[in-house]
């Protein structure tokens, strides 16, 4: 389908809003009516048609605003983009993934011409036609992570494996779920998961780290994160809390459907060919609860997942202080029918 691209903001006003289209392709996460930490990994190998998995690099309807919001922050804070030295050759072997998915997932949008190392990229929407020499740090206005994540949707964080370990050495972090690149950067995989409740001790992590290791080039897998966010805020970092925490203590009985974000991470991993780093895609999907609950089995079950979440996720995730006006709210759209299993 031809997408029409919205004109829309992620801070100030807040004229951010889903078509129906976006509603109905919502990636709800919740399998059933409770949450729990797990290793929950799958292979991303495309598909159903429409959803938000069919393409290796989702294209939506927000991609232009998205982009716009990017170069906002990176122009108050370059530091969410960084790469340390080793981690270039990484960078086009990003730049190609993208180019290459794109091109070939998008046609009507992105064009690649490849004559041996001579490159041309158009980017339709973005209005870019660029020339460059692949592998060659001189031919792109930017590195080349920065050049190609300033035209995908989503963060990216690139990791080192050595010593049966992933190390945050690179990324590009514009919306992320109140964690920092800045901070993180150099850490390990155990490391930067440190502030995580439970799943150290569950064990989530260790396993999680066995898989990530053994990911080979051309077989993807994914999982999904969420959390709530008060406005479509897209940089929810720790660099900008000041601006963006107070907003939290914005939520009224009468605002709070509008307000009131379900905030949905599709990651996925990819093996990259040359550097046999891995690169790590965490796309944002946001959603209002006024829309949320125009599907009835999504409103029912995001009721008892939040009503029985466990008070260390609920703190950790940053709702715990919303977390009885939230429920008031969705506790209208829960009619105590039993859910089945499944999304
Ligand atoms: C949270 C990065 C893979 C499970 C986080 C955080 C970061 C992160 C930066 C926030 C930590 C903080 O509070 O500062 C990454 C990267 C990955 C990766 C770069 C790729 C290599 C995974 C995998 C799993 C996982 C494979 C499990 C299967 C979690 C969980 C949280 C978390 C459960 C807490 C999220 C929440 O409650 O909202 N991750 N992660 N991560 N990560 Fe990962």
């Amino acid at each position: 389908m031809t997408i029409q691209f919205n004109d829309e903001t992620f801070r100030d006003d807040y004229t951010f809003r889903n078509s129906d289209w976006a509603i109905k392709r919502f990636p709800f996460p919740f399998h059933e009516d409770s949450y729990m930490y797990s290793v929950n990994m799958e292979q991303h190998r495309g598909g159903p048609e429409g959803s938000v998995f069919e393409k290796r690099f989702d294209v939506d309807e927000h991609y232009i605003s998205e982009m716009r919001d990017r170069a906002i922050v990176l122009a108050e804070d370059p530091l969410r983009c960084q790469s340390l030295p080793h981690m270039t050759l990484a960078g086009w072997d990003l730049l190609e993934l993208i180019m290459v998915s794109k091109s070939e997932d998008y046609p009507d949008l992105f064009e690649l011409h490849r004559n041996g190392d001579k490159w041309r990229w158009i980017n339709k929407p973005l209005g870019i036609d660029d020339t460059f020499t692949f592998m060659d740090d001189a031919s792109l206005p930017y590195g080349p992570m920065e050049y190609i994540t300033r035209q995908a949707q989503g963060d990216f964080a690139v990791l080192d494996q050595r010593e049966n370990n992933l190390w945050m050495d690179a990324g590009m972090v514009t919306t992320q779920a109140d964690w920092s690149l800045d901070f993180d950067i150099g850490m390990n995989f155990f490391e930067w998961h440190a502030p995580v409740p439970r799943a150290h001790e569950m064990g989530v992590f260790k396993r999680a780290l066995k898989f990530l290791l053994n990911i080979q080039q051309g077989s993807p897998a994914r999982r999904l994160n969420w959390t709530m966010t008060v406005n479509p805020l897209l940089d929810t970092s720790p660099e900008n809390y000041h601006k963006w925490g107070v907003q939290k203590t914005s939520l009224m009985p009468e605002n709070i459907g509008r307000k009131q974000h379900l905030r949905v991470e599709l990651q996925t991993f990819y093996r990259l060919p040359r550097s046999n780093a891995l690169v790590f895609p965490i796309r944002c999907y946001l959603i209002a609860l006024d829309d949320l609950v125009t599907v009835p089995k999504w409103g029912r079950r995001l009721h008892r997942v939040i009503r029985d979440l466990p008070e260390d996720l609920a703190t950790y995730k940053g709702f715990i202080r919303n977390r009885p006006m939230i429920l008031d709210y969705l506790s209208q759209y829960d009619d105590g029918k039993p859910t089945s299993p499944g999304i």
